[in-house]
């Protein structure tokens, strides 16, 4: 039986614009390079001495992360450890979260936003924007978490189990999310990097700003640089 043929909305468009005489480039794409991160290294520095040194510095300087640094920190909270399993624990493995990095400021890695890809160590860039202009929308609320050079987005899209109700299913979201931002957090204090934790802000903005689609959620937002003389 002949079928006819389905046509993309946005070829569609195009085609309709050659025939008419006016055709239009699409709209452009966002930025969807990949970039390879140096692999994990290992650490010297005790799990209780990062334990002693993990507290919330709300007064981070520059320069931001490094790729190295920023590479340590995604792979802490989120990486595989073993083939297509991660340092943090999930549900039934469905790993509902979601990490990104808003930085500016790097010497090794350009200003913008990314996506880190676990499975291939990989960050992917989903926009040029840096700290300022993604995170403008929360200035008043709470000015630190837009001065830090680098901020870490962990999101995540509710899971689907079949035999739970979608409480639960969202507190194991919120579960995975406190657990991989610990992991980031005493990778950070190892480092001897400062860091904090803020989820109280318009967190629904800063998933608009980002792009995400409706079912993924901001969860918590993981400020990061370096600290000052003192502190
Ligand atoms: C879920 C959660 C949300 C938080 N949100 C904020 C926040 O919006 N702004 C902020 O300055 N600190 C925030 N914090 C940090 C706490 O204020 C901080 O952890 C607490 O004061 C204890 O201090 P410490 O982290 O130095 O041990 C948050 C902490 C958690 C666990």
């Amino acid at each position: 039986m002949f079928r006819a043929p389905v046509l993309r909305p946005a070829l569609l468009s195009v085609l309709l614009g050659v025939v008419l005489g006016s055709a239009q480039a699409p709209p452009a794409a966002p930025p969807r390079e990949s970039l390879a991160l140096p692999a994990p290294s290992a650490g010297t520095v005790p799990l209780d001495a990062t334990l002693q040194a993990r507290r919330t510095t709300r007064d981070l300087a520059g320069p931001a992360l490094s790729l190295a640094e920023a590479a340590q920190l995604l792979w802490s909270a989120q990486g595989e450890n073993r083939p297509g399993r991660r340092t943090v624990p999930s549900a039934h493995a469905r790993y509902p979260l979601g990490l990104y990095l808003v930085t500016e400021g790097s010497p090794t890695l350009g200003p913008g936003t990314y996506c880190y890809l676990p499975n291939t160590h990989t960050l992917r860039t989903v926009g040029t924007r840096g700290v300022s202009a993604l995170f403008g929308s929360i200035r008043a609320m709470q000015p630190w978490i837009v001065k830090a050079p680098s901020v870490f987005v962990v999101t995540g899209t509710p899971l689907n189990l079949s035999s739970r109700g979608s409480a639960a299913k969202m507190d194991y979201t919120f579960w995975e999310a406190g657990a991989a931002s610990q992991a980031l957090l005493l990778q950070a204090a190892a480092l001897a990097l400062g860091s904090g934790v803020a989820s109280g802000v318009d967190l629904a903005a800063i998933g608009t700003a980002l792009g995400l689609p409706p079912e993924e959620k901001v969860l918590v937002l993981l400020p990061v640089g370096r600290m000052k003389p003192g502190q």
